[in-house]
């Protein structure tokens, strides 16, 4: 069994107070106005398999999209690799579904691969690597379950090099402009000249493609934004009725960016036993828990100059949905 497996290595990363930063987050986000919640605490057990769950839906363009680029262009891509025996590092891994395009890519090139999966979720990991090492005789699995920032270190730590970094799914989007100039900046940093960064962007289209992506017919969306609520039932207390909030998702074109709310039915008040306090809801009163930017490829220019990298190529599907591009230290 790959968990026994010398091939598989799991080092989960010490969160420290990961329970506390929640309810500080959430007693901040929720005396805010408007009220806010993070989109990171999405990522519980339950949200993690539900985010999977969007990842397969009719609507959500994204994963398949992303995936279909990889699937034309993989030699391109791999083409990059120039000779040298890369490591892949990847950040925001989840199952690894699309990865394997390019862990299969670069086992035919290189003969043996050492991946490192980097994701909030041990389960995830763990169940994305028995099927990898399935597969991969010849792949090595050395996975961190730990936040993006600890994944950096542990990768400068480890001074892995040659290698390339890859961060799909658009997971750059759901940062702020300027944290994604720092996120990038901070991949940089940990980049040789010939290191090399794949990253995933989702485009501006229209909103009658952006929209249902983000609210679905099953309403996997809805589950997967309301399991905030729950989360906060589980872990600190709360007595949200899951009844009276709904899920909302628009396109702010001002902004560029898929908005997801969670908006109160009613007037109504909450209480979290863990943070001794009760919130208090208008009727149509949101909490704002995510945004998704969608780029253009000017958007895309400013950020990647101003995080010091240079576009070495980038691929897209037809319809200009989605793109990979392959950057370097500029
Ligand atoms: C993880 N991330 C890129 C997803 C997105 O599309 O912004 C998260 C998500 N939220 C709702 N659906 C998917």
């Amino acid at each position: 069994m790959a968990m026994q497996d010398p091939r598989f290595l799991l080092e989960t990363s010490p969160r420290q107070n990961l329970h506390a930063r929640f309810a500080q987050d959430v007693l901040r986000g929720l005396s805010a106005a408007p009220k806010r919640i993070p989109s990171v605490y999405f990522y519980d057990s339950i949200g993690s398999e539900l985010f999977e769950k969007i990842c397969t839906l009719p609507e959500y363009y994204i994963t398949r999209t992303e995936k279909a680029i990889l699937e034309t262009h993989i030699h391109d891509i791999a083409r990059f690799q120039n000779g040298s025996d890369l490591s892949l590092v990847e950040f925001g891994s989840g199952s690894s579904y699309k990865t394997r395009l390019l862990i299969q890519a670069f086992l035919q090139q290189q003969g043996h691969l050492t991946y490192r999966p980097i994701d909030i979720s041990d389960s995830i990991l763990r169940e994305g690597a028995r099927r990898l090492l399935n597969d991969f005789p010849a792949l090595r699995v050395h996975a961190l379950a730990a936040e993006y920032d600890d994944g950096i270190r542990k990768i400068q730590q480890a001074n892995v090099s040659p290698k390339i970094l890859v961060f799909l799914g658009s997971n750059i989007g759901n940062f702020e402009p300027p944290q994604a100039v720092d996120f990038l900046n901070k991949m940089r940093h940990i980049m040789q000249p010939r290191d090399l960064l794949l990253l995933g962007t989702d485009m501006v289209k229209p909103r009658h493609i952006l929209e249902p992506a983000y609210d679905d017919a099953q309403q996997v969306t809805a589950q997967f934004n309301l399991n905030l609520l729950r989360r906060i039932n589980r872990e600190l207390g709360g007595d949200f009725d899951l009844s009276r909030f709904r899920h909302r998702a628009f396109f702010n074109e001002t902004e560029s960016r898929i908005e997801m709310h969670i908006e109160s039915i009613g007037q109504q008040q909450a209480h979290i036993a863990a943070l001794d306090r009760t919130f208090a809801f208008r009727a149509g009163e949101t909490i704002h828990t995510e945004n998704s930017y969608k780029f253009t490829p000017d958007m895309l220019q400013s950020i990647f100059a101003a995080a010091g990298l240079k576009r070495l190529q980038h691929w897209q599907d037809a319809d200009g949905y989605f793109r990979l591009n392959l950057l370097g230290p500029a």
